[in-house]
């Protein structure tokens, strides 16, 4: 045979043999590829090997030499294919193999803290910078400090089963029966009962409402309370209070608006308003402390007078984050709470 007749064989068997072990898709394919240019009897490289001794002998070496290149390639081909077959991948053996530094990494995931308890460090923080100090009360209460030391008397409707959460037990305080705290309220009472005026604190934490969950309402959520005691306190004080700790979390400049409202333990009481985006929006219940409230721990009414006022911790960071639906931070997930 002349040389350049057994090289041209040797090529098509080398792209044949290329061609079929690329293309297998699976280890039985891969086997019937072995099988068919293997094969130690029929293979087509032991057919090939045969043809070598029909070659001129002059140019038996560089056909001998060209044989052992071919088989080598094809071996290598047989080889990446069960590589590829083994790995279960579907790419090419080579893609594989290719470690590319260009690609971005896998960023490990870091837990952050929840976007409530974010709210919740920035209020503290902006209330600090403002001079109250936090204080914290009990989230299981008796209705002396949920109700009866806020002036809510026992034929309120607030006070209606139905619309707290008592707690199924035998067990009683000397405050009466026990409830998850409907407010936190609560905590002026604690306050005062414990430390004479004047007092500056603000108390953040849950509060529990057996309300159907909707987009704004969720049967837990968080308020927090500011309570500030002092000689000649007065409304103005509270305004001014509010407008500096909303432009604080806001970021801009927010005014401030009170409409007449009822709480029992504030006299006057007010719906406290804010300004954003040219909206008035509702922030949370205010007034100047009630002097039953006052005298009922004991507290000289010519002395001190005080403002309260109570907002809802999801809705301002509802309206910050621009989130429209408070179930959203209790489904707890992940996707949801990585963005905060
Ligand atoms: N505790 C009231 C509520 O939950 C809010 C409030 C707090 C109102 C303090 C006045 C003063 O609705």
């Amino acid at each position: 045979m002349a040389l350049a007749d057994f090289l041209q064989e040797l090529d098509e068997l080398a792209a044949a043999a290329q061609a079929a072990f690329e293309g297998a898709k699976d280890a039985a394919e891969v086997e019937a590829a072995r099988i068919a240019f293997l094969g130690a009897k029929s293979g087509k490289l032991k057919a090939a090997q045969k043809g070598l001794g029909s070659v001129d002998k002059a140019d038996r070496r560089t056909a001998g030499m060209r044989f052992n290149e071919v088989k080598q390639l094809v071996e290598a081909a047989f080889k990446s294919a069960e590589e590829r077959i083994a790995g279960g991948g579907g790419g090419t053996t080579q893609s594989a193999e290719i470690f590319d530094p260009t690609l971005p990494g896998k960023q490990p995931r870091i837990g952050k803290l929840h976007p409530i308890t974010q709210t919740i460090e920035e209020l503290k923080d902006i209330m600090g910078r403002l001079g109250f100090s936090v204080a914290d009360g009990p989230e299981i209460e008796d209705e002396l400090h949920n109700f009866e030391s806020l002036n809510i008397p026992a034929d309120h409707p607030a006070r209606d089963p139905l619309e707290n959460f008592y707690l199924a037990t035998a067990a009683k305080s000397q405050g009466g029966p026990l409830l998850l705290r409907s407010q936190t309220s609560t905590v002026q009472i604690r306050v005062m009962e414990q430390t004479p005026p004047p007092i500056r604190i603000i108390s953040l934490g849950r509060v529990y409402r057996p309300d159907t969950a909707d987009a704004t309402h969720y049967p837990m959520f968080h308020q927090m309370e500011g309570l500030l005691v002092d000689t000649k306190v007065t409304m103005a004080d509270l305004k001014s209070v509010l407008r500096l700790f909303a432009t604080s979390y806001l970021g801009h400049d927010v005014h401030i608006r009170f409409r007449p409202s009822f709480f029992p333990f504030t006299e006057p009481s007010v719906e406290a308003d804010m300004s954003w985006n040219d909206n008035w929006i509702e922030f949370g219940g205010a007034g100047m402390v009630d002097p039953h409230v006052l005298s009922a721990v004991g507290y000289d009414l010519e002395e001190v007078t005080g403002f309260a006022f109570g907002l809802g911790v999801e809705r301002l960071c509802m309206r910050r984050h621009g989130i429209t639906d408070i179930r959203e931070f209790y489904k707890n997930d992940v996707r949801f709470l990585h963005q905060f």
